[in-house]
């Protein structure tokens, strides 16, 4: 698999096998991944790997949190107003994800229980939990995503589907509390890893992109 046909295959799979995730392949890619680009090479990224019975103690964790009303969310994930054409596209995200699915506007309980999904990491059996000093800027949270790219890319060509989960910055508190990342770095977000459902609906999901004339320009060539 080259690079351009790990981008064209690489999309984000919210269903997986219960299939475990070997140690060694994810420390692989991990390590190659190291060689991500960052400004200054200050490789701001971390992350705990998750797997196993510390992971489903880890969930049961958060599900309690969520079920005693606790709210921890330590950043926004998007501003509090965001104006065409974000709005729209995320809009367009959410049409298409519950259109796949079969529901409806106005199932708003069937719309929280997919999103609900996201704490339990979409059954996934494995995931990677990223954390940044507090400190860091937004160039620091960009070399942060640059490298979850790496990853991703690299999981894909292993035969591995993944999903970034910001979803995670809600329970943020909680699961740096249980995974001992100190209070003076913020969970960025999770990534779901395992082997893909190919039976599940949810991942026959195919989200669409603006046209490049709406994000790029060009000049002088
Ligand atoms: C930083 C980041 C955070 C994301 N957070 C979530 C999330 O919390 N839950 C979710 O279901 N998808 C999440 N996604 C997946 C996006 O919805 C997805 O990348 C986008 O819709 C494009 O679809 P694709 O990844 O299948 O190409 C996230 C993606 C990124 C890059």
């Amino acid at each position: 698999m080259n690079v351009s046909e790990a981008v064209a295959a690489r999309r984000s799979v919210r269903a997986f096998l219960p299939t475990p995730v070997a140690r060694n392949i994810v420390e692989k890619i991990l390590d190659q991944a190291r060689f991500s680009p960052s400004g200054g090479n200050v490789q701001p990224w971390n992350a705990v790997v998750v797997a196993g019975e510390p992971l489903q103690q880890l969930l049961r964790k958060v599900a309690d949190g969520i079920a005693a009303g606790r709210t921890d969310s330590e950043y926004a994930s998007y501003p509090d107003a965001l104006p065409d054409p974000w709005m729209a596209r995320r809009r367009q995200n959410a049409a298409e994800l519950y259109g796949t699915l079969g529901i409806g506007r106005e199932n708003r309980e069937a719309r929280h229980a997919q999103t609900a999904r996201n704490w339990i990491g979409f059954d996934a059996p494995c995931i990677m939990f990223c954390h940044i000093p507090r400190f860091m800027g937004v160039a620091q949270w960009a070399d942060l995503g640059i490298w979850l790219q790496t990853v991703m890319l690299l999981m894909e060509e292993a035969g591995l589907s993944t999903c970034a989960q910001g979803a995670w910055s809600h329970g943020g508190v909680t699961v740096r509390e249980a995974l001992g990342i100190a209070d003076d770095h913020v969970l960025a977000c999770g990534l779901a890893i395992g082997y893909a459902d190919p039976d599940a609906i949810v991942n026959r999901l195919r989200t669409s992109r603006a046209p490049l004339e709406e994000t790029v320009r060009f000049l002088g060539m």
